[in-house]
């Protein structure tokens, strides 16, 4: 009889346990909280005070100019900072947003390399880094964002050849690589992305 009755207590104890060990090291939007002020942290130069002012932690992050938050989790899905005369760096923290799916800092000042990090950015849809001071090598771990339907990097100062691990942006609609320092051949596997309906490659 006591037997019988325990293994149910115990198999919930398990679970109790279980989802207690998951929900410690899940991200909530607290997590988004510190991804943003690391973010705020790397610029250097805010001439409109923009972030220096509304990105205060005295109101939800998703209050914040630029920032869009999903109705569904709650969380932050969409980041424009576009023509903000932002100067400053891309952190690897950029990574832990995990749910953004829109990231758009076009004509800014931002400059250095890409982290890394941003390939756990699983569910981008939209990539908009133009009018900035990225130099380096377009990263070929670009190739490792699935879900994207517009890669926009023109205007930067990129150099090398176009990794070849493009071809697997199955999704991608619009590839934009214009002025930047790009040399090379287009790579054959190009030819994979049958939804692309806009490439320009000009002023290389
Ligand atoms: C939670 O994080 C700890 C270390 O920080 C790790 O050992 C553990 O496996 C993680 N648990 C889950 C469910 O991810
Ligand atoms: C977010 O998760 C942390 C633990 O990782 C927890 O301490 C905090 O209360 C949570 N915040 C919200 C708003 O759920
Ligand atoms: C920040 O900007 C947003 C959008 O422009 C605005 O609604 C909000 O009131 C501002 N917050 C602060 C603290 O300035
Ligand atoms: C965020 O990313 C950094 C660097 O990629 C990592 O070290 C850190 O543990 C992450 N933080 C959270 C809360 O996920
Ligand atoms: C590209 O796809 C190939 C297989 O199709 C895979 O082996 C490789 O890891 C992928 N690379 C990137 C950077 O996504």
């Amino acid at each position: 009889m006591a037997k019988t009755s325990l293994l149910p207590l115990m198999l919930l104890l398990l679970f109790a346990t279980f989802m207690a060990i998951l929900s410690e090291n899940s991200s909530n939007i607290t997590t988004d909280q510190s991804v943003l002020l690391a973010l705020k942290s790397h610029i250097t130069h805010d001439p409109h005070k923009l972030l220096a002012i509304n990105w205060s932690t005295s109101t939800s992050i998703c209050n914040w100019i630029g920032v869009t938050c999903g109705s569904k989790h709650h969380r932050v899905t969409a980041l424009d900072l576009s023509s903000f005369d932002l100067t400053g760096t891309i952190p690897s923290e950029l990574g832990n947003l995990s749910f953004l799916v829109r990231l758009d800092i076009n004509h800014n000042s931002f400059h250095g390399t890409l982290p890394f990090e941003l390939t756990n950015l699983h569910r981008l849809e939209y990539l908009d880094f133009g009018g900035n001071n990225f130099d380096g090598e377009i990263p070929s771990w670009f190739g490792y964002f699935a879900q994207l339907q517009d890669l926009l990097v023109y205007d930067n100062k990129f150099t090398g050849v176009i990794p070849s691990t493009i071809g697997n942006l199955s999704k991608l609609e619009k590839l934009s690589l214009f002025n930047n320092n790009l040399k090379g051949q287009v790579p054959i596997t190009i030819e994979n992305l049958l939804n692309l309906i806009c490439l320009n490659l000009d002023d290389n």
